[in-house]
């Protein structure tokens, strides 16, 4: 269903992304690893056509990504939602409108200035945040929620424009372990109760290992490993965070997580 091949993005000198490939035969939950600077947010915005690609392929479904223009590169955008880390929603805008906004490229300019939601379509979002469990929080402004709460807001954003596939980009870096966990489990069960493609840039491998089908480590824009979590080993973790990283012999998940969040943090500072 996805065939990426030699995806390439230059950036002056350097390849962000340098002629990666893999292919999906099904919409399975994929996470992607690599340290800062290994081009993981480079890709995801190829996918959705954020970032022009310099060089190969993206065929999703049959269609060649890559190649949309004008109405069907938006109808790729919409059908390709994505999830960021700091959430992106309107700050002083309500739950609900926030969750609307999904939507607002299939709307008129004057539709939008004058906030004229159909009926079916705000019932379609206060039914979206239900199922997320944040269906009181839809009056709200969106700033007076925990970053766990918008996170989720953010997913039924995602989920109005109905994707095919979504893409999220470190969606738990900000957050709490147990707000973390919920996000993933909210990911985790669209993707098995609505078969949509997740592909998750995520900086923790213990994640990565609990929640997804495939993993693709990515180092200085290649990729390093693509596998399942099982076969995600110390040895292949040094692989992709570089063999500068200090694994003891012996080094078990705990201090590989460590690592990782030493990483997480001088990616946020
Ligand atoms: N707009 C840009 N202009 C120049 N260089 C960029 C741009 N975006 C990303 N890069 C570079 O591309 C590389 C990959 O970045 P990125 O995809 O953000 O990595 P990651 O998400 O894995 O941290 C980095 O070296 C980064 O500095
Ligand atoms: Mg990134």
């Amino acid at each position: 269903m996805l065939h990426v091949k030699d995806l390439t993005r230059i950036f002056g000198q350097k390849a962000a992304v340098d002629r990666i490939s893999f292919s999906l035969d099904r919409p399975g939950f994929v996470g992607i690893i690599g340290r800062s600077g290994a081009g993981k947010s480079t890709f995801l915005r190829m996918m959705n056509r954020m970032t022009d690609a310099s060089g190969g392929e993206i065929l999703f479904q049959g269609r060649n990504v890559l190649a949309l223009t004008g109405a069907d590169k938006r109808g790729w955008q919409s059908q390709c939602a994505m999830i960021f880390q700091q959430f992106n929603l309107v700050p002083r805008m309500d739950v609900a409108s926030n969750v609307l906004h999904g939507i607002l490229n299939r709307r008129s300019t004057l539709a939008t200035m004058f906030n004229l939601w159909s009926e079916a379509d705000i019932t379609r979002a206060l039914d979206i945040l239900d199922r997320l469990g944040i269906s009181e929080q839809a009056p709200k402004r969106a700033e007076a929620l925990s970053g766990g709460q918008q996170q989720r807001v953010a997913i039924a954003r995602a989920l109005m424009q109905d994707p095919k596939v979504i893409l999220a980009d470190e969606p738990i870096a900000s957050l709490d372990p147990m707000n973390a966990q919920i996000v993933m489990d909210t990911l985790r069960r669209i993707h098995d109760e609505d078969g949509r493609l997740v592909i998750a840039n995520l900086h923790t491998l213990d994640t990565a290992r609990r929640y997804c089908d495939r993993v693709i480590g990515m180092r200085d824009g290649r990729i390093v490993f693509d596998g399942t979590p099982d076969q995600l080993t110390t040895g292949v973790a040094r692989d992709i965070y570089g063999a500068d990283a200090s694994f003891s012999e012996s080094a078990t998940s705990t201090s590989i997580d460590a690592l990782d969040r030493d990483y997480a943090q001088a990616m946020l500072a």
